[in-house]
């Protein structure tokens, strides 16, 4: 498969065994099966849980709403909204052991009733017109190469008056980042828009802005202090390392690095499809 239809995005993605890995983690630690306990290594974005708490409260689920994750990855995300808001979450993935390891950790969880997993792609969403009242994506628009389709596609699922939640990596000013990165080995499934233009696609598309801003400065100590600890004293116990592999230290380095530098910036926003 070529990269345009996903087939490398998946590969850099993909390896086997992950939810046993992961649970096996976890059983080390002697810490519980929970949303909340899973979270260093299953929330896969940068600043982990504490971003999703940020999203939450952006978006504000509401108890028994249908919401959806798109490029959900293994669903810690999911998991953790519909433990904690009693909200119905699909979350669809492009990435076939990501969406096996997700139904696996909903088992573990005793989730598999209110997190559902579809496996498919952001650019052409499995779902009908209108099915959910709130939807997000975390770290998820850096793959895809047609943005105005990933707007249009979240914002046709959305009911009138729905709310989509987006946070992502973006375009630097000052030139292209440093591969190898968490969502791409290199440029070839990397797409990355500057905030400006990100804002062009999601009005094209037919979004009305409620909240949209250049997140980079204010992330900027997180990322700082994640690489000065990943430098110094290499991976935590308990990390994304379980997912990917060791060589997340240096794909979190290489973020880290290139926002400094001005070569990553963070983009976030929450969209209404009008009503
Ligand atoms: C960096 S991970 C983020 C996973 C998840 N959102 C989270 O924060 O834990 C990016 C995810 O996007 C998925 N993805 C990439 N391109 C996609 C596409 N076109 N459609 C659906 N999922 C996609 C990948 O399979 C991967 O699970």
């Amino acid at each position: 498969m070529s990269a345009a239809t996903g087939g490398t995005v998946k590969d850099h993605y993909a390896s086997e065994g992950i939810a046993a890995r992961i649970l096996a983690a976890l059983r080390a630690a002697e810490a519980p099966v929970t949303p909340d306990a899973l979270a260093p290594l299953d929330h896969f974005h940068g600043r982990g849980l504490k971003a999703t708490r940020e999203m939450a409260a952006l978006l504000d689920p509401r108890p028994g709403e249908r919401v959806l994750d798109i490029g959900g990855g293994i669903g810690g995300p999911a998991r953790w909204l519909a433990a904690r808001f009693g909200c119905h979450v699909t979350s669809v993935d492009l990435t076939p052991e990501f969406c096996r390891a997700a139904e696996a950790l909903n088992a573990a969880t005793g989730l598999s009733e209110r997190v559902r997993v579809v496996e498919g792609g952001a650019t052409d969403l499995p779902f009908g017109a209108g099915e959910f009242d709130r939807a997000y994506s975390e770290n998820v628009a850096m793959n895809v190469p047609d943005k105005v389709r990933f707007y249009s596609e979240a914002l046709r699922v959305l009911r009138l008056g729905g709310l989509f939640y987006t946070s992502h990596y973006g375009a630097g000013p000052r030139g292209e980042p440093d591969y190898p990165l968490p969502w791409a080995a290199g440029p070839a499934t990397s797409f990355l828009t500057a905030p400006e233009e990100t804002r062009e696609q999601i009005l094209a598309a037919g979004f009305e802005v409620v909240v949209f801003r250049d997140k980079t400065e204010e992330v900027m100590p997180d990322l700082r202090e994640n690489r000065r600890r990943l430098e110094a004293q290499g991976l935590p116990p308990l990390g994304l390392q379980t997912l990917m592999g060791e060589r997340i230290r240096d794909l979190q380095i290489n973020v880290a690095r290139s926002a400094e530098d001005g070569r990553l910036t963070v983009i976030e926003a929450l969209l209404r499809r009008p009503a």
